[in-house]
């Protein structure tokens, strides 16, 4: 497995206080990480340090082999950075912000208009590419912004909450270009507020929290770690409430009465416990209007996770 980005026990501390405090990612050549957590949390500083703007108080990173502190120059002519603030002219239009960052870069003029042209397609631009980027919509700004970033080509992209304040469709928009990216052999290090965005454009999740990293793995995986998925049986008669709870009782699963939602709910840990409840509740012969099972929505893990507000998933138990 080739590492298109390495971190370990990365460090950035202001004074006495810890903005980055022991960091460890890992990505995969041609990966997604999405680097998730609250505001403050940490995300910008480390997307800073990788991006070789701020040096690290401890700890180490590379970029495809190289490291942000001594070899600054080989990982600046791997990166893209697309910030949480858009980074581009507001006075000019989108066009000659492209055509600007791409002269910068050393392209000569004919290589620097064909790449501008190509990017503008690319992001949907080719009709607002001569108007002024201060009228640009949100979505506009951020697909500008992006394709700045991605003018040289870079092997390695760092998004930083780039749908933050977006629109759904202009979100839906940006993933599809993220994707598109992954899917030419981009490695992308995306940080988001948005366990939704990390599940639907990333391969592995890293939730920090205080600088520090609470929980990775896939989205999946993190779900898994939250808590099981949560059976809820419905009697048709409020009487038989207590009758459920004594039928699974009968296959040891411990379920309680929410009486005024008129059910009984259940932790439950897979297949086999789903399969003795239905055959449990089947054997008592009560009558049952419904029988549903609940995953935590990912927003629940998050919050169940970083502890910001107590999860949905808790205060059901
Ligand atoms: N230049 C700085 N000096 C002091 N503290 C900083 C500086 N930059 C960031 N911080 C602090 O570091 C913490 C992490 O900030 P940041 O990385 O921007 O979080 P996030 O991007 O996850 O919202 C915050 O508490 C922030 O106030
Ligand atoms: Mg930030």
């Amino acid at each position: 497995m080739t590492l298109g980005i390495e971190v370990e026990r990365l460090e950035k501390h202001y004074g006495d206080h810890r903005a980055v405090d022991g960091v460890d990612l890992q990505v995969p050549v041609g990966t997604v990480l999405g680097l998730l957590g609250p505001n403050g949390a940490g995300k910008t500083t480390t997307v800073r340090m990788l991006a070789t703007l701020i040096p690290p108080t401890g700890g180490r990173a590379t970029v495809c082999g190289y490291d942000v502190a001594t070899q600054p120059r080989q990982v600046r002519e791997l990166i893209g950075l697309t910030g949480q603030y858009a980074a581009v002219d507001k006075d000019i239009s989108g066009r000659d912000n492209l055509y600007l960052i791409a002269r910068l870069l050393d392209l000569p003029k004919k290589r620097a208009w064909a790449r501008v042209e190509e990017l503008l397609e690319r992001f949907d631009l080719v009709a607002a590419g001569g108007k002024l980027v201060r009228e640009y919509s949100g979505g506009m700004r951020r697909r500008l912004d992006l394709a700045a970033s991605l003018i040289g080509d870079p092997k390695v992209i760092y998004l930083d909450e780039p749908t933050t304040g977006l629109d759904p469709r202009s979100r839906n928009g940006l993933w599809d270009v993220v994707r598109d990216l992954v899917a030419e052999g981009s490695t992308v290090l995306l940080t988001t507020q948005y366990m939704e965005e990390a599940e639907a454009l990333a391969d592995s999740v890293v939730v920090m929290d205080n600088g520090v990293v609470i929980a990775s793995g896939t989205p999946a995986e993190l779900r898994a770690r939250v808590g099981g998925q949560t059976l809820r049986v419905k009697p048709v008669h409020p009487r038989d409430l207590v009758a459920v709870v004594d039928a699974l009782a009968g296959v040891r699963l411990a379920g309680h009465v929410d009486h005024e939602a008129g059910l009984v709910q259940l932790p439950i840990s897979g297949s086999a416990d789903l399969t003795d409840a239905v055959r449990a509740i089947s054997e008592s012969g009560l009558a049952v209007s419904a029988i549903d099972t609940s995953t935590p929505s990912l927003d629940e893990v998050f919050l169940t996770l970083t502890g910001k507000q107590r999860g949905a998933v808790e205060l059901q138990r």
